[in-house]
């Protein structure tokens, strides 16, 4: 949650700063600003309310604020609300600032600085912080590494900063600690970013910056401190990623570009461990021993990453017979789990930042159980701290809502799964190659359901006026409930539910009213009677039925208005093709709506915070 950018070179710093800032819109759209030096005049600061636009427009598009130094930042309010007082940079007499992260202890901060006679303009947590510096700065340090250094010890809190000390003109400081952070490097010039389609357009080379570690950068040269102050070396990693691939690249909206990338997604991150018909964790870290030795999985997950927990659970419990429990990270890492020491804990994460799955990992760790990631982003800090990292091969993932990340990490899951199952002596070869050659279908199967996208824009447009849905189904078919209502409600905010189909009579049913519409989802064989069994009731309570289902299965028409079908494969791969059509329907009912697809109001992509 919020954005953060900086540059240093010999071009101007304001245009670079804005493109950075629009990639990274996604992290947060209530304010947003920019701090820019020219040589050794003063930094002058321009922010804005609302939307990047609004301070593009502001700013001429950066080209009204000279200077080859800046630092920019977008922000999702946490302290104070979105206004443009709030908004950063913020300054006090020698340090201008920005900030993505929260400072938990900012009041007792707050308290003792004011006492030292500072006046504070926002109620922001991230103007205390730089005023702390500015009070070290100015009480004991003689450089900003040591004022910086003496403010974090005394911070407590997630941060990453980006600092301008007024005495050191062309030179921009970071630090961090619990939020991310990218450094770049291009030719003559640094840049700094909170994510990498940020920088993705003028540079691969990054350095990671480690927690509690220190940065000094500028046009020519790069430094990193440890918390002692201490020069410390670190490795420059280049970056995979296309830099078109950060890019809308034609397509309307980022999530359709992204529900579009699906089948290469999936291709890719199967393609990472699939080796013809045989799955290679090695690269991993996991043996065929070590899955043998494992007593439990725990996955532990957040939004629409615990979603495929929940369907990894149905597929893993049933190729490899091993118990799998699926954790909420904000729910696991307050309840003092009980675990066996044999157990893997799973963290699944796009962005490898969201705060609970951190704090789960660290616990996980704490207690001496082995850790594996599955995560997008390269080098994030759950990638990082784990025992051992699962990369799924989506890109950068943009919109809010997700879609081909969700998609690569189902099918890392499954693969795990597979692998469980033939170590684990449940499946045999024959079984295990079939299903490693079903898996390969997936890609195709995803086209041909994408070639189908103009019918679920026309039931979509019937929908715009719904007031709640409700998703049915059960087994898998229930967690892919789960991802469906999601995404409606997040893009659409029609109020939305997802049940595991029988547990609808326990009392929800009681909500449904002539015309609610219910979605049943219907991709498993043996459960198919019982769901539509389960839709019946509901249609003669006056519910407006959709079926989503399999080819062949035609005569779910008998039973609802609306039928959707999607090409077969193995049951334990049915999430992978039924999630499409969902999401297409989220996407077109956000799109009649008229609401913003990509950035839907009050979220923010990466949850830094708790
Ligand atoms: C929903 C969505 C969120 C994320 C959740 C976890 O479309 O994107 O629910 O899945 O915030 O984020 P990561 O995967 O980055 O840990």
């Amino acid at each position: 949650m919020c954005g953060i950018v900086g540059y240093i070179g010999r071009r101007p710093a304001a245009p670079i700063l804005l493109d950075g800032l629009e990639k990274l819109e996604y992290r947060g759209y209530d304010s947003a600003g920019i701090a820019v030096r020219d040589g050794n005049g003063p930094v002058a600061v321009v922010k804005a309310q609302g939307r990047l636009r609004v301070l593009s427009d502001k700013t001429d598009h950066g080209k009204a604020i000279a200077g080859n130094c800046g630092i920019g930042h977008t922000r999702w309010a946490t302290h104070g609300e979105p206004t443009e007082t709030n908004a950063h940079p913020h300054v006090s007499e020698t340090v201008t600032g920005i900030h993505n992260g929260i400072i938990e202890n900012y009041q007792e901060l707050k308290d003792k600085l004011t006492k030292n006679g500072y006046v504070f303009y926002s109620d922001t947590d991230t103007e205390v912080a730089i005023k702390l510096i500015d009070y070290y700065y100015k009480k004991y340090a003689h450089t900003p590494v040591d004022a910086i250094n003496h403010a974090m010890v005394r911070i407590r809190g997630s941060y990453a900063f980006a600092l301008l000390f007024n005495d050191y003109p062309e030179e921009i400081y970071v630090a961090r600690k619990d939020s991310p952070m990218i450094i770049g490097e291009g030719e003559g010039e640094h840049y700094l970013a909170s994510d990498v389609p940020a920088i993705l357009k003028y540079t691969r080379s990054v350095y990671y910056i480690g927690n509690l570690e220190i940065g000094r950068l500028t046009a020519d040269s790069l430094t990193f401190y440890n918390l002692d102050g201490d020069e410390i070396q670190k490795e420059k990693k280049e970056i995979e990623w296309d830099a078109a691939a950060a890019e809308r690249g034609g397509f309307e909206h980022y999530m359709m570009k992204e529900i579009h990338e699906q089948p290469t997604a999936v291709r890719d991150t199967l393609h990472s461990l699939a080796h013809g018909d045989h799955i290679d964790l090695s690269e991993v870290g996991l043996t065929d021993e070590d899955l043998r030795s494992f007593s439990q999985i725990c996955i532990v997950a957040c939004g629409s990453a615990w979603h495929v927990g929940m369907v990894c659970k149905y597929v893993m419990e049933d190729l490899a017979r091993i118990p799998v429990q699926v954790d909420l990270a904000s729910e696991f890492r307050y309840r003092r789990p009980i675990l066996d020491q044999n157990a893997l804990v799973i963290i699944i994460s796009q962005s490898g930042e969201t705060a609970d799955s951190l704090a789960a990992l660290r616990l996980s760790k704490q207690m001496g159980i082995r850790t594996l990631a599955i995560v997008n982003v390269v080098g994030s800090s759950i990638a990082r701290e784990a025992d051992m990292v699962l990369y799924t091969v989506a890109g950068p993932e943009i919109a809010v809502a997700t879609t081909k990340a969700y998609s690569a990490q189902l099918i890392a899951g499954y693969c795990l799964a597979i692998q469980l199952g033939l170590a684990r002596g449940e499946l045999t070869e024959e079984r295990y190659t079939e299903l490693i050659r079903e898996l390969d279908t997936l890609p195709g199967k995803i086209e041909r359901i994408l070639e189908d996208k103009e019918r679920l824009q026309w039931f979509a447009s019937k929908q715009v006026a719904a007031k709640d849905i409700f998703y049915i189904g059960r087994g898998i078919d229930y967690a892919i409930s789960l991802e469906g209502s999601l995404k409606a409600k997040e893009i659409s905010y029609i109020h939305s539910e997802a049940y595991a189909a029988g547990e609808l009579k326990h009392g929800t049913i009681s909500l449904l009213e002539e015309g609610t519409l219910v979605i049943g989802i219907l991709t498993q064989q043996e459960l198919f009677e019982k769901t539509v069994s389960n839709l019946v009731e509901c249609k003669s309570r006056g519910a407006y039925l959709m079926g989503l289902t399999v080819n062949g299965h035609y005569e779910i028409e008998d039973t609802v208005s609306f039928a959707v079908y999607i090409p077969k494969t193995d049951d334990h791969f049915m999430a992978s093709l039924a999630v499409i059509p969902l999401q297409l329907l989220g996407y077109y009912i956000s799109v009649g709506r008229g609401l913003d697809v990509d950035k839907p109001r009050n979220l923010a992509k990466s949850v830094t915070v708790e």
